[in-house]
Order: structure tokens, then C-alpha cells, then sequence
């Protein structure tokens, strides 16, 4: 059954912004230095088309960002051949063609290179070179609770003697090529935080960490269901883990009797994920649903999340996880056209932030096809507008698979569509389309890293259990963690995966690690178990690269946001802005300005009300990427480029 992410309801807090004292007037001041020049591409390098990053040919991903150099699809089981196209389809009578129902369905309007040129296209280059350097500021400390926060080379309380730590060897690696990253581009030093130049490259995993290249077993896939509210995606969910065999028939009746009886019978699939009084009254999801279930690739980990745009910072705790997604929407007159509104509407926001999570693997789940007559000009409607915006967040055609669908009629679900007036469809089903994703990329040889979604505590029996996806290294009963922030160290009791027990989680499970040894005050959500001898920063103050989303508030000198990272919260107030960039190039702009408005892309610093475990992106990406918000949506999307000062 579904387990809720139980950090509780996190609506959105609103701040205030006092704008109207401010001069937004956005002037390139010319006197700025120009950095030097850096936009040479060498001969054995690839340019990353997200980041701008300059990787060497050798690379099949962008050693930042993570976005893959070739055409996903070139290695699918959908091979090149069998790569139908839409529009190829709608001019050639469906006996004549020879694509198959099986084959995936992409747009070649969305290939022109013209595309590329796009001035929509802000993401491109945001992340780019930056060549001047700024000024750390002073950060005056506050105590944090009734824990002990004291990350690394602080004292460690540790609950089990045998524990051990290896701060001494690992702050000699402060030379090691991993550490040459956004800080070193940016022209900063370190110095503020010697102990972060602990070289996570040198760390050597134990063989048992690393999966056996003869094992048969599926490759776990966390996937975030997102989208506008009301779009189906809990239906959806619901009516996939039916079919699936993953809720029985009984249960099923149960959630019809009980929906119907509240006089909401059309939300019975919903409530298999809605299990809260609340969610069932509202006809809504508040928290992120998290359910299994197995297709002929993949475990497939689904992330139920919720679209109403008060929940935006659950969804965005839980979809964190999301190795690939489906972004479900609303195929209804309307509807589709109030997700996509650039105030109100989730669609935009829950795109783009899942790709700012480092999702490149979308499927478009067009849901409720049968209330517009499984309409082949609205489905090719929705691929225009929406393809142009996917396009713009940097998803690449090649990537995005769109599937109509209806969850109520059990249309292409996990079968063909018995419908005849989704004719004109031959792509693959839903559960196709998830088979045809390619596998995630894990981070086996690197130490521990989990991040801590949700915590388990079962005061009777003394237990406490840290929920989430394990993203890097591995852990088996008997491990020592490092919980932090409180810096404790526990010991791996047991795991368990969906509800039964596991011996070993790797790198990208989706597991309960129970611990022993630990008082569960220790344990919290938005905290990380890492590795004893490689700990994760704790800090308060940090340099970050931002881009701020269209349609947004300006960001100011002294902006209050809500600063999001990993599962994580916390007030934020922005100290400095140090640099405007260009968002295409990553050149620097201007220096100092008042303002970053709209599409525009700067180095800020941030200096957040309580502190949270952070790393560099370059050096750990999950702990590396930001979420700004404000007034109820989301303002910018960065990535940690310097911890300036942690915590001590
Ligand atoms: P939030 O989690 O609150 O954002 O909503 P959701 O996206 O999970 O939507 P949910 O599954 O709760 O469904 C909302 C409504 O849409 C319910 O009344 C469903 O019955 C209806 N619905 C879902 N799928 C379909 C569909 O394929 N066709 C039709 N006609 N209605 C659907
Ligand atoms: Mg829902």
C-alpha cells in the first residue's frame, strides 16, 4: 500500500517584499570589467546545451548537470528505425504505415534546430562561466534547537564507541581534481571551509556496495507524477497500481463504496493514493503519496505528487527524488489552457522545476482524452503549445514522449486502447513508455549520501526509521551512518523496500533505514545520513547561482524567500547581489546591481534563518540545487556554488 511522505501539510508562507522602495531600472553599467573571454570550445570537448560546461569528448554527460550528451532515445529499445513521427503519421493513412503500436511517438516540428535560437530558451547557458569573484559576509551564528549541530570537524557525538572518523585523511586531499568546480570557475577559494575540500574521488567502496554485474534484478526507478491540480495524476496512479495487481479487487471495492457514500465516486482510484481525511474531503493531495510496483524493467518507486499550488513545496520535497517523471495533464477544454496560465496554473511551475531537479526523461501523460472525444487536434494542440514551453526548460524533444490517455476509461494505460476513436494513436501504451526510459545513472562507488524525506518513530518499541532515496553509496544492516545535522553516529538496524525487508540499499532505493544507537530527536526530515568519515556541510550562508523564472517577482538586496534544498526548508534573506549574468552565456553582465528580474540569471548570496546540510553542486548535485519562492511560486531555481561559511 502507499506510504505518505509524512513531513506534514507545508503550505506556502507568504513574505513580505517591500518592491515599491526599490529602483528596478536595469542599466549595463560600462564600466563593469569584462571578464576574459572563455567561449573558445576546444577541439576534444563538448559544450553541455543546459549548463554551457565544457566537458571533455570522453564524457557521455555533462560532468556538471548531469544531462546527457547523445540523443537518449539512440540507445532505447526504441531504436532509430522504429522511431515513429507524429506528423509523418497524420498525413499517411494508418493500414500503409509500418510503425507499430509499441513505438515511441515524438514530434519532428520540435527538431528544427531553429529551436535552438529560441530567445525563450533562458535556461541554456545559465549555469555558465562566471569570472569575477565576491566578497564574503559576516554571518552572525544562532543556535539551532536543542541539537547539537556540529557537522565534521566539530565534535561528533557518537552513540556507538566503535565508530570512527577520518577528518585528517580526508583534508588531505584538498588537491584532488573534483574540487576544481563552480567555486574554482567563479574564481573563489575555499579558505572559508578547508574541511570542504574533503575529496569524496579518493573514497575506495567495500565490494559488497557495488551490484554484481550478473544480477538479473529490475533497476529501481523513482518517478515524480506532477501537474496541474486536478489533472488525474492520483487517479492515474491509483488505476496503474490496480491493474497491476498492486491494489486488489477488494480494496478497490472499499475505496469505491467509501467514495461514493461522500458523494465522491469519481475520486475512488485518488483515494488509493488520498489516504488522509483531509485529502478525501477536499478531493485534493497535500503530500507526496509514495507506492510500488513493477514493470518489465523497472521497480518503479511512484511519487504521487500534489498539484494544488499551496502544496508546491511538498511536491517539491518528494519530486526531488524523481529519477524521471510523468507530467500529467488535463486534456479538457480549459482546463489544459489553466495549467498552463503563467500566474495560476501548476503546469508551468511543476515542468520547470522538475527539470531543475536534473530530470531530463519526461513522459506527457495526456489524461482525460475521453472528455474531448479522444481528439486528435486537441492532443497535437496540447504537443504544440506545451512542446515549445518543455523546449524552453531545456528538455530535449528526443527525450519527451507524449501519450494520450484517459485513467478513468482505462484507456492505453498498460494495453492498447480499446477505444476506436483513439485510432489514429500507434505510439506505446503508458507502462511502455516508462520501459522505454533509460536507466538512471547511479552514484554506486561514491560514499553514503541519503537525504532524509521522512522519519518513522515508533516510541514503543524505541525505533526510529529514516525514510528517502539513497543517492550515493550503499548501506546493509551493521553499517555506521552519520546523521546529520545533528552529527550522530547510528547503526543500521535493517532496511526495508516497499514494506519488506532488504539486505543492502544502493545508490538510487527508495528504502526505510531503521537505526539503532540513536536518540530519535536526531533523526529528521530534511536531515541526511552520510557517510562517517566524508560529512556533509552544515551551514547557514551560501553563494549561489540563481536564474530567476518568467513571470516572476524581482529578487532584491534583502528579498525574504523561502529557500528550498533537497527536503529542506528555511527562510532566506538575500545579503548580496554580487553579479548580473548573461543568462545565455554566463558572462558577467554587471556588477553589484539592485535587482534580478525575470529571465535573469546573477550570483547571490543568501543567508538562511537555520542552517541545512549542503554541498557544492559540483560536488554533490542533489545537495547542490536550490528552489526560491515566494508569494506562493517559485521565483528562481539555482545551485549551490560556494558554501561561504558553515556553521560551527
Ligand atoms: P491533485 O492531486 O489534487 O492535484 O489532483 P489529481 O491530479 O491527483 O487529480 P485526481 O486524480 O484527484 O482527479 C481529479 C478529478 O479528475 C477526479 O474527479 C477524477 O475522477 C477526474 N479524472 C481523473 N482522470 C480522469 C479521466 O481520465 N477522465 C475524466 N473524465 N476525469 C478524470
Ligand atoms: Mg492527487
Amino acid at each position: 500500500m502507499p506510504r505518505k511522505v509524512n513531513y506534514g501539510l507545508d503550505y506556502d508562507d507568504d513574505y513580505d517584499d517591500n518592491y515599491d522602495e526599490y529602483d528596478y531600472g536595469y542599466e549595463v553599467n560600462e564600466n563593469a570589467e569584462t571578464p576574459p573571454q572563455k567561449e573558445t570550445i576546444k577541439h576534444s570537448v563538448w559544450r553541455c546545451s543546459i549548463c554551457t560546461y565544457d566537458n571533455d569528448e570522453t564524457m557521455s554527460s555533462c560532468d556538471i548537470c548531469g544531462v546527457l550528451h547523445g540523443p537518449l532515445l539512440n540507445n532505447s529499445i526504441y531504436d532509430k528505425k522504429r522511431t515513429a513521427n507524429i506528423f509523418d503519421l497524420k498525413s499517411s493513412r494508418v493500414s500503409s504505415t509500418v510503425v507499430g503500436r509499441d513505438e515511441a511517438v515524438k514530434v519532428s516540428s520540435m527538431r528544427s534546430d531553429s529551436s535552438n535560437q529560441s530567445t525563450e530558451k533562458v535556461q541554456e547557458g545559465w549555469l555558465g562561466h562566471v569570472d569575477e569573484s565576491s566578497v564574503a559576509v559576516n554571518l552572525r551564528s544562532s543556535g539551532k534547537s536543542s541539537l547539537s549541530l556540529m557537522p565534521k570537524e566539530r565534535n561528533v557525538m557518537v552513540d556507538d564507541s566503535s565508530s570512527s572518523r577520518n577528518g585528517g585523511e580526508a583534508n588531505s586531499l584538498t588537491s584532488n581534481l573534483e574540487n576544481i568546480s563552480f567555486a574554482a570557475k567563479s574564481g573563489h577559494s575555499n579558505d572559508a571551509n578547508p574541511g570542504r575540500a574533503i575529496s569524496r574521488a579518493q573514497y575506495k567502496p567495500e565490494k559488497w556496495m557495488l551490484p554484481e554485474k550478473a544480477e538479473q534484478s529490475l533497476t529501481q526507478l523513482n518517478l515524480a507524477i506532477v501537474g496541474h491540480v486536478d489533472s488525474g495524476k492520483s487517479t492515474l496512479s491509483g488505476r496503474l497500481l490496480h491493474l497491476l495487481g498492486r491494489i486488489s479487487q477488494k480494496e478497490m471495492h472499499k475505496y469505491e463504496k467509501e467514495a461514493k457514500l461522500q458523494g465522491k465516486g469519481s475520486f475512488a482510484y485518488a483515494w488509493a493514493l488520498d489516504e488522509s481525511a483531509e485529502e478525501r474531503e477536499r478531493g485534493i493531495t497535500m503530500t507526496v503519496a509514495v507506492a510500488y510496483f513493477d514493470s518489465k524493467r523497472y521497480h518503479v518507486v511512484v511519487l504521487d505528487s500534489p498539484g494544488h499550488k499551496d502544496f508546491v513545496p511538498n511536491m517539491i520535497t518528494g519530486a526531488t527524488q524523481a529519477d524521471a517523471s510523468i507530467l500529467v495533464i488535463d486534456a479538457s477544454i480549459g482546463s489544459f489552457e489553466a495549467g498552463m496560465d503563467g500566474t495560476k496554473g501548476q503546469t508551468r511551475e511543476h515542468a520547470q522545476l522538475i527539470r531543475s531537479f536534473g530530470v531530463d526523461q519526461l513522459i506527457v501523460a495526456v489524461n482525460k482524452m475521453d472528455a474531448v472525444d479522444y481528439s486528435k487536434e486537441r492532443f497535437d494542440l496540447i504537443i504544440s503549445q506545451l512542446g515549445a514551453f518543455l523546449r524552453s526548460c531545456g528538455f530535449k524533444d528526443s527525450s519527451v514522449s507524449w501519450i494520450p490517455l484517459s485513467a478513468v476509461e482505462n484507456q492505453n494505460l498498460v494495453s492498447a486502447p480499446s477505444d476506436f476513436r483513439l485510432f489514429w494513436y500507434l505510439g506505446p501504451n503508458l507502462l511502455d513508455a516508462i520501459d522505454s526510459f533509460q536507466p538512471p545513472t547511479r552514484e554506486f562507488s561514491k560514499p553514503l549520501i541519503m537525504p532524509i524525506c521522512d522519519v518513522i518513530k515508533s516510541p514503543s518499541q524505541g525505533q526510529v526509521s529514516a525514510c528517502g532515496k539513497l543517492e550515493a553509496g550503499a548501506v546493509r544492516s551493521g553499517s555506521k551512518v552519520l546523521v546529520m545535522p545533528s552529527a550522530t553516529i547510528a547503526t543500521v538496524r535493517s532496511l526495508e523496500r516497499d514494506s519488506e525487508a532488504c539486505p543492502i540499499g544502493r545508490a538510487g532505493d527508495n528504502i526505510a533505514v531503521s537505526l539503532n544507537g540513536i536518540d530519535g530527536n536526531h533523526v529528521m526530515a530534511g536531515g541526511v545520513l552520510c557517510h562517517p568519515d566524508f560529512p556533509i556541510a552544515f551551514a547557514k550562508h551560501l553563494e549561489l547561482k540563481v536564474l530567476v523564472l518568467d513571470g516572476a517577482t524581482p529578487i532584491l538586496i534583502g528579498s525574504q524567500l523561502e529557500f528550498h534544498i533537497h527536503h529542506a526548508k528555511e527562510a532566506a534573506r538575500v545579503a548580496r547581489i554580487s553579479l548580473l549574468l548573461d543568462s545565455k552565456t554566463g558572462k558577467v553582465v554587471k556588477k553589484a546591481p539592485r535587482c534580478i528580474l525575470a529571465k535573469q540569471s546573477a550570483v547571490v548570496e543568501v543567508i538562511l534563518q537555520e542552517a541545512v546540510c549542503v554541498e557544492e553542486f559540483s560536488k554533490c548535485k542533489v545537495l547542490g540545487r536550490v528552489f526560491l519562492r515566494t508569494l506562493g511560486r517559485t521565483v528562481a531555481v539555482g545551485i549551490v556554488t560556494r558554501i561561504v561559511e558553515e556553521q560551527q
